[in-house]
């Protein structure tokens, strides 16, 4: 009956994809619950490097059945690209199941994304440009078209046409491009008929494996930073990256719920717009960027880097009850000179351990930073606590300490191999 979320603990791109990709070893199922293509999860292995954006990190197993989850929001052109890539790869994707609740990105989401980032001008969030955050307002305003409805097109025409008026009055304001209903019509056609043999209803699917007592992974996307309600609201994305999002994105209910694994780097990035107190905008963040290769891995963004942020980590640790926590990208640290932690912030004078729920405040905090002797020898590779570096258990150590709850894996390299198993987490 168990089931495990694995959530970001950060701002994203903490090494999610990695991480399911070596869990899936010992699970029969894997659920993204959340988010949509804005999510970029990578998974290296024998075949080469791997980037998903809506298939589950687990799909490379010839195992596991994936699951796109109610709680995602699907762009079909770029869904049916990637399964089109998996194939190229001849990996099996008929183990690919999209629920029929999931909600659809319609090109005029899209649109409305680049639209709205562009009238707010200097405030702009820093958005994939995806369409996500205009596909679930869709959602919440009930105007949505839901995966289902593209297996079952009747009436769909005529409330194209309702919803197309709308929009088009909503992209009239920005001075867009209007979109003609008949036309998206007739691509919704093509999806139904590209992807239809993959939407289902998921509800029964998922009992039916909890019943039997297999391991369901549930495949966050984001970071609790970016979470909707709990993150760095305005600059966050439009759905619930957290453990919360990980129950109303599945339909797996909390009783079922056995570990919440928060995933951290053992630094801090960010991409796009708003606060990050820890941000190194000098040499040593440009070498973390480099040597990380620190870009985007859906835009090709840089992503700005700073130190590890011990407040914000446990804000996230405690919002999501993390059972335990991974670490990842230990490596990037190897060689790099002494190493800092964020431990509070200095707010107006005064020293604060408390993560702000306000941008503008969090704006206004200087990190308090702990430096560590760092580390010559090499953790890139190793696969057992025992060979790590002196100074990087001290490290490991302290973060654990800091983040409130015990770390279970470090990832010391891109690869699944690549990774010290501290204690059993399955
Ligand atoms: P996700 O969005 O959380 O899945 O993370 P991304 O895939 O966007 O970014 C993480 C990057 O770090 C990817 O390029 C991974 O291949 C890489 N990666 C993951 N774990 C490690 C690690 O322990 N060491 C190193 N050097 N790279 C890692
Ligand atoms: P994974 O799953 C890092 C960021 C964007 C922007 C903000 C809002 O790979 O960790 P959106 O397009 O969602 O409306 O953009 O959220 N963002 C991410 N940053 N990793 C991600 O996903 C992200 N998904 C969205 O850069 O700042
Ligand atoms: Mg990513």
């Amino acid at each position: 009956m168990p089931a495990y979320a694995i959530i970001g603990g950060q701002w994203g791109d903490e090494g999610k994809g990695k991480i399911v990709d070596f869990l899936t070893a010992d699970a029969q199922a894997v659920v993204r619950f959340s988010g949509g293509n804005n999510a970029g999860h990578t998974v290296m292995n024998d075949e080469g490097e791997f980037k998903f954006h809506l298939v589950p990190s687990g799909i490379v197993w010839p195992h596991p059945i994936c699951i796109i989850g109610n709680g995602v929001v699907v762009d079909p052109v770029g869904l049916l690209a990637e399964i089109d890539g998996l194939q190229r790869h001849k990996i099996d994707v008929s183990r690919l199941v999209i629920s029929d609740r999931a909600h659809v990105i319609m090109p005029y989401h899209i649109a409305l994304d680049g639209l709205e980032e562009k009238a707010r001008g200097k405030d702009a969030l820093g958005t994939t440009g995806r369409g996500i955050g205009p596909a679930y307002m869709d959602k919440v305003a009930r105007w949505g078209i839901r995966m289902g409805e593209l297996k079952d097109v009747v009436g769909l025409r005529a409330r194209l046409e309702a919803l197309v008026a709308q929009k088009n009055a909503h992209i009239k304001l920005y001075d867009g491009e209007p979109f003609d209903a008949s036309e998206l019509y007739e691509r919704c056609l093509a999806w139904s008929e590209q992807l239809g043999d993959y939407i289902q209803p998921t509800e029964a699917l998922i009992e039916d494996m909890l019943a039997r007592g297999d391991a369901i992974l549930l495949e966050g996307a984001q970071g609790a930073l970016l979470d909707l309600d709990h993150g760095t609201y305005p600059y966050v994305t439009s759905s619930s990256a957290t453990v919360g999002g990980a129950i109303t994105g599945s339909g797996v209910h909390p009783r079922h719920l056995k570990g919440i694994m928060g995933v951290f780097k053992a630094y801090t990035t960010r991409v796009g717009a708003g606060p990050m107190p820890s941000e190194l905008d000098d040499e040593v963040g440009n070498t973390i960027r480099e040597r990380a290769w620190e870009y985007g891995t859906t835009t090709g963004r840089p992503r700005r880097c700073g130190w590890f942020d011990a407040v914000a980590a446990r804000y996230s640790a405690s919002v999501n009850g993390f059972t335990s926590a991974v670490l990842t990208r230990l490596d990037v640290l190897d060689g790099l000179g002494p190493v800092k932690v964020c431990v509070a912030y200095k707010l107006d004078g005064e020293i604060i351990t408390r993560f702000p729920s306000s941008a503008s405040v969090l704006e206004r905090c200087e990190p308090v930073l702990e430096e560590f002797e760092g580390w010559d020898n090499p953790t890139a590779g190793l696969q057992n606590m025992k060979d790590l570096p002196r100074q990087a258990k001290t490290y490991v150590r302290r973060l654990e300490d800091l983040i409130g709850c015990p770390i279970s894996i470090i990832s010391t390299g891109p690869k699944r191999e690549e990774t010290v198993l501290v204690h059993p987490v399955l």
